[in-house]
């Protein structure tokens, strides 16, 4: 990379454990091009924000009001981030954002969208629908995000089979490795190829 070459940056947004955004983190720790750049969330007492401050990840914790209306959009483009990766937010992106980001905003599914998806569908949440469905395969999805609950152009999805004597926490586990195994990648390669 040319030293003036312009480093892309990312705010992956979370509420939760975090793991995904560790991973992702980790994946982009020492990229020539990409960094993660901002942390953003929506509790103070969301165990990402114990991730962020062990990678040394700026942070920051947003209001609902303030995020319904303007997306924190001036906050993100002062601070010039490029792409949003939302990893088990769960807040819906309010429109100003969805369509300033508009093809640079992804989200992660655990499970195969269209179905399973959409408002209350989070958690063990999709993975008791899945089992009671008796579907037989599950998997992950990686899509563009818009203003409805998992909606979006799809970019990447990965099956795996439902066993015999599933239970949500054994599909749960399942998936979360999934995630942590496409997530990072999958996010890089959109990335590189957008700026082609
Ligand atoms: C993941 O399962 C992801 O699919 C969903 O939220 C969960 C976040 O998990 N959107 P974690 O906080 O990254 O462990």
């Amino acid at each position: 990379m040319s030293e003036n070459q312009k480093r892309i940056r990312i705010a992956v947004f979370a509420s939760g454990n975090g793991s995904n955004a560790r991973k992702i983190n980790e994946h982009f720790s020492h990229h020539p091009v990409i960094e993660i750049a901002l942390i953003v969330c929506n509790d103070p007492e969301a165990g990402v924000l114990k991730i962020a401050s062990e990678q040394h990840i700026p942070t920051l914790l947003i209001e609902k009001n303030r995020f319904r209306e303007e997306g924190y959009l001036s906050f993100l483009q002062e601070k010039k981030i490029d792409f949003i990766v939302l990893a088990g937010f769960l807040w819906k992106a309010p429109p100003c954002l969805t369509r300033a980001y508009q093809g640079r905003i992804v989200n992660i599914h655990p499970a195969l969208l269209p179905s399973y998806g959409g408002k209350g569908m989070y958690g063990m949440a999709v993975h008791r629908a899945v089992i009671e469905h008796g579907e037989k395969k599950s998997g992950i999805t990686i899509h563009f995000a818009d203003d409805a609950y998992d909606h979006g152009k799809i970019i990447f999805q990965k099956q795996i089979d439902v066993v015999e004597n599933e239970t949500p926490e054994t599909l749960a586990e399942k998936i979360h490795i999934l995630e942590h195994n496409w997530y990072s990648k999958v996010i890089e390669k959109m990335i590189l190829d957008s700026e082609k």
